[in-house]
């Protein structure tokens, strides 16, 4: 069967910062700020996010571009007959349980988006409180939000039956460009607000004193999560790159566009938190509950509200999409099965998972895991678990068992990319000792704080 390619080198930076750029800037970063003290966050995620989650970014795609096959058949290819298989196993298992949850809060900003287009939102509508009720009324009822997800996981299944070029190429260049130019629209409302500066300086002005193990453990987690990294979806996108394209410069793009894209959602969302004299701790809630009160407040709000929610949903799909492929990938290409075959197996899957998660809101609240609802021990097992054990196994496969030269070769196209000879050096000293070491450092404190 013939492999499917990206087209050019726009189709490829669409494609990967479409992956990165999801719910994990728009709703997950803005409360993760909240919750581990702003501005002291966003410092330690930032060195975190070049000298961490960018080299094991960088492994990633080494690997799918090499191996130009699945997650699950990379290891086995590169690693021929070696344990490192089971590595690719936990590269298909972790964005299949990702997606079931990640289409959950995809169904949540379908519901959303339609109340703005009702102007729930618009001027005055309810309170705080209010707003607050209306969200764990619908994220606890049974039906809305199981239908919600359902129809999510349906538009994510459809572009991705659609194929690599026509599906998740074309819908990323229409509408990644997009989704900056909303969010971007959002902000400078936001930052314009009356009162809003003392938001600002919350996200700008570091208090070092606020750092320890768990706001460490927390901002290698997102940057993970942001950045797709350690989780098998930039090496199975990667496998769709051209011998001929830069990945070093693609990773790099990639990695600042998603931060420079959490950082104006964060600036889209506090100083607005901030005026309206808001709790900025409100935690997943933030965007759900706090963001349509400030919209109700707003002039021009119930339009903010619209912009604002169709770019969640533009935002999540790119990212689902890619969550979706690798599952995909795996099935197509170790399992002989058509795209559209492999499409509807991994929508059952996850579609199954899903309802679990969404009626762990509601009914199945009492049903724990590990003391964890179903969705919370899913976003726990991934974020805490799964990527920083995905990521670690996968710097120590590129900076360990590879061996430099074959690594070297293809951070350097053959030796062809000159500025990527004059860094090779630096890269590959961070994956193989400063990565490996500082996320099982990590990770250990973070286990015995
Ligand atoms: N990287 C994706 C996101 O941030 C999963 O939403």
């Amino acid at each position: 069967m013939q492999r499917e390619n990206f087209g050019n080198r726009f189709g490829v930076l669409v494609a990967m910062a479409g992956s990165a750029i999801g719910l994990g800037n728009l709703w997950r970063f803005p409360y993760m700020v909240g919750e581990y003290g702003g501005a002291a966050f966003i410092f330690v995620y930032i060195v975190f996010f070049f000298l961490l989650c960018l080299p094991i970014l960088i492994s990633e795609v080494i690997i799918g571009r090499k191996s130009q096959t699945n997650a699950f058949g990379a290891f086995g290819k590169l690693a021929p007959g070696s344990p490192w298989r089971w590595v690719g196993a936990l590269m298909v298992l972790t964005p299949v349980i990702v997606v079931s949850y990640y289409s959950v809060i995809g169904g949540w900003s379908v519901e959303y988006f339609i109340k703005a287009c009702m102007m729930d939102f618009s001027a005055g509508h309810a309170s705080e409180a209010e707003f607050g009720n209306m969200f764990g009324e619908f994220i606890t009822s049974v039906w809305t939000p199981i239908i919600c997800h359902t129809a999510y996981l349906l538009l994510t299944a459809l572009i991705v039956v659609a194929g690599v070029k026509s599906g998740i190429e074309r819908f990323g260049k229409i509408m990644m460009p997009l989704l900056f130019v909303i969010v971007i629209v959002i902000a400078a409302r936001s930052a314009t607000l009356p009162g809003s500066r003392e938001g600002l300086e919350w996200l700008f002005k570091p208090d070092f004193s606020k750092i320890d193990a768990s706001v460490c453990a927390a901002a290698l987690g997102q940057g993970f999560f942001s950045l797709s990294a350690g989780f098998g979806i930039m090496l199975t996108y990667a496998s769709y790159i051209s011998k001929k394209e830069n990945i070093a410069a693609s990773s790099a793009y990639t990695a600042v566009s998603d931060l420079i894209f959490a950082i104006i959602a964060s600036c889209a969302i506090m100083p607005a938190v901030f005026a309206f004299g808001l709790d900025p701790e409100e935690g997943p809630g933030l965007v759900f509950e706090t963001l349509p009160y400030i919209f109700s407040m707003m002039p021009l709000g119930g339009l903010i509200a619209v912009l604002f929610f169709m770019a969640l949903i533009v935002a999540a799909l790119t990212s689902s999409i890619s969550l979706y492929e690798v599952g995909v990938a795996y099935l197509m290409e170790e399992k002989h099965m058509s795209r559209k075959k492999a499409s509807v197996l991994i929508f059952v899957v996850a579609w199954a998972l899903g309802i679990l998660c969404s009626l762990s809101f509601g009914p199945l609240s009492g049903m724990k895991l590990f003391g964890n609802t179903l969705f919370n021990f899913f976003d726990k097992l991934s974020a805490n678990w799964l990527m920083p054990l995905g990521a670690l196994l996968i710097v120590i496969f590129v900076g360990w068992r590879m061996g430099r030269a074959d690594v070297r070769d293809e951070f350097t196209n053959g030796g062809t990319l000159k500025a990527n000879c004059r860094v090779f050096g630096v890269i590959y000293f961070l994956i193989r000792f400063v990565a490996p070491l500082a996320i099982l450092v990590v990770f250990i404190s973070n286990l015995v704080m």
